[in-house]
């Protein structure tokens, strides 16, 4: 038997880090773009970098989690292509959880900034490398746009299976 919703853990996990990561997301866009003379733009980088590092964290032990727990099935009724289309997302949402802040620090890591994690310095663990650092930086440009979009298609998911569809295809309420 599968169980009807999704353990505590993870509603918890899942809900405290989508808040986060939203936020993070928009902090990141702020941030960059705010000019470099704004006295107050780089006492935002420190927070932007502690909860990304963060998100790493929880993710390992989200996936951790996932991995010995049972979690409900998809609904039976729900045609193939949803299903197929759910899964990819989730993976995807996985996948950018891990390689979003993975970018974010290798780059501040090979660019010689020192990292702290909510005041905690973190060690060095890359040769300083500026050429790898600017490779980084452009794609910690765009890839967590491409998160927002995938984040934004799993909402619409979501939501269209709540409001657009047989009450048995809802798979909200297993989350809540
Ligand atoms: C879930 C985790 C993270 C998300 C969603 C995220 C998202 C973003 C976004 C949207 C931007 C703005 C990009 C732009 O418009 O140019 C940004 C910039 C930045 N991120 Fe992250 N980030 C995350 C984690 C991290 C981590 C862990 C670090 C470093 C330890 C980091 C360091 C930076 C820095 C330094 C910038 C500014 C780059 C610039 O000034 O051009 N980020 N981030
Ligand atoms: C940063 C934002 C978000 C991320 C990264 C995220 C990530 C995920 C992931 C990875 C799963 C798959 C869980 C698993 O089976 O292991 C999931 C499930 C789910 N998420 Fe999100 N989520 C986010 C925001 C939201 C929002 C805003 C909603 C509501 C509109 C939502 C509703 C759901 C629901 C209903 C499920 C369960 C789907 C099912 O039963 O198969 N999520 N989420």
């Amino acid at each position: 038997m599968t169980p009807a919703k999704y353990p505590v853990l993870m509603r918890l996990l899942h809900w405290l880090m989508a808040i986060t990561i939203l936020s993070i997301i928009a902090s990141g866009w702020y941030m960059a773009g705010l000019s470099k003379d704004v006295s107050y733009k780089y006492d935002i980088y420190p927070w932007h970098k502690s909860f990304g590092i963060l998100v790493l964290l929880l993710v390992v032990i989200r996936i951790l989690i996932r991995w010995f727990s049972k979690v409900p099935e998809l609904p039976k009724g729900l045609p193939n292509r949803e299903k197929v289309l759910a899964r990819i997302t989730h993976y995807s949402l996985y996948a950018l959880m891990i390689l979003v802040p993975l970018s974010g620090l290798t780059m501040s890591d090979a660019g010689g900034r020192d990292v702290f994690f909510f005041g905690i310095q973190l060690p060095e663990f890359m040769e300083d490398n500026k050429e790898l650092a600017g490779t980084l930086h452009t794609i910690h440009s765009y890839i967590p746009y491409a998160f927002l979009a995938i984040i934004a298609l799993h909402m619409v998911g979501a939501l269209k299976h709540r409001f657009m569809d047989k009450p048995e295809n809802d798979v909200l309420g297993r989350m809540l």
